[in-house]
């Protein structure tokens, strides 16, 4: 039936993502809310990818690009903000590679905040630092890596009356885990395999958190099993070491000692899982061939988790008929420039109708 002008129609009866699960996070009847309508992105079924992986598999991608800021920070983002509004905050900062600073960027302004974030300098896609501009962030690029820019955050916090808003902030995290619930809500349970780009690890620490509250409250009866891919040059967990100066292409998980180590090792060995790394060139493979065989155009980070799952499917891991989940964790639109540079050029040739329809072989 036709959608009738000024009806309401469900979309309009979109409500925040925190109160919707309100239930399972820390929120009380007077918390502020402040929201730019996260959450609820889509779990694609990609069977075209998949065939080209394994028959073994049924594969979905949790696209988390399409989050308002065009990643999966908005979940904890949306609720480290409320709770920064609630106690009274009047700012807020982070370290960042670039999705935490542009969410907390954008969710600080909604709340009228002032923000600061504190960035590893040239390590950035361009995308990102032109988000925390725009939303009037005070944007500060240090002469280090991500890990130099957190040390510097934590001091800062430590000794002047401004809320951390990295994943270390424990409502980042509770934020996060809505993710999983979604996950178990579409499929109506959880998927056998959950695979997940690592970088500071607050991610993976939450989608596991995640499935741990709703398998305690007995809505769904196991739990998945967390596959954690980090980039084999920025790869300290795997290495079981920190890493002085990760190198990697995918810059949102260029991290080489991760906040929530601990954490991530705990995911992983309660849940049977593993973390293990990809290199460089098997990242850029799998975030091209989402985007060619199935029109979904994530940033390189978010590529390993596919880069993961192509290579467990080669090593045979997947015995047995399953479902597996990857997290998609931010757009292809954050860092264009690196999309450019993997394609081959595009052609330019004068406005003349012949020599295009010459140029594609159509006379
Ligand atoms: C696109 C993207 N993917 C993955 C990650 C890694 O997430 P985490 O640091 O929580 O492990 C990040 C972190 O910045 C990110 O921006």
């Amino acid at each position: 039936m036709m959608a009738i002008v000024g009806e309401r129609s469900s979309c309009f009866k979109r409500v925040p993502l925190i109160e919707r699960y309100r239930s399972f996070l820390p929120l009380s009847d007077s918390s502020p809310i402040v929201s730019l309508l996260e959450g609820f992105t889509p779990l694609v079924r990609v069977d075209r990818l998949a065939s080209r992986i394994s028959d073994k598999i049924t594969l979905y991608v949790k696209f988390e690009g399409m989050n308002p800021t065009g990643s999966f920070k908005d979940r904890g983002m949306t609720m480290a903000i409320s709770k920064a509004v609630e106690a009274g905050s009047k700012a807020t900062i982070c370290a960042s590679t670039g999705n935490t600073a542009a969410s907390a960027a954008a969710y600080s302004a909604r709340a009228g905040l002032v923000c600061a974030v504190i960035l590893p300098k040239g390590e950035v896609a361009l995308g990102k630092v032109s988000q925390s501009m725009m939303h009037g962030a005070k944007v500060i690029a240090v002469d280090g890596n991500f890990d130099d820019a957190l040390r510097i955050v934590l001091e800062i916090t430590e000794n002047y009356p401004i809320t951390l808003v990295n994943s270390l902030n424990p409502f980042r995290i509770e934020g996060q885990k809505t993710g999983a619930f979604e996950i178990c809500d579409d499929l109506g349970h959880p998927p056998m395999y959950h695979a997940i780009p690592v970088g500071n690890a607050g991610n993976i620490t939450a989608y596991w958190a995640g499935y741990r509250a709703y398998h305690e409250a007995g809505v769904i009866d196991r739990l998945p099993i967390m596959l954690g891919f980090q980039a084999a040059g920025s790869a300290p967990i795997v290495e079981g070491r920190p890493i002085p100066n990760p190198q990697t292409i995918a810059t949102a998980i260029r991290i080489g000692n991760p906040a929530s180590w601990k954490q991530a090792e705990a995911a992983r060995d309660e849940s049977g899982g593993l973390i293990e790394k990809v290199t460089d060139e098997e990242i850029t493979e799998a975030q091209k061939l989402l985007a060619a065989t199935e029109g979904i155009f994530c940033e390189p980070a978010s590529a390993a988790s596919v880069a993961g799952v192509i290579k467990k499917a080669s090593e045979g891991f997947f015995k047995t008929q399953c479902e597996v989940v990857c997290v998609l964790t931010g757009h292809g639109l954050k860092d264009p420039k690196r999309a450019i540079e993997i394609c081959p050029p595009f052609i330019e040739l004068p406005a003349d109708t012949d020599a295009v329809a010459r140029e594609m072989k159509l006379i």
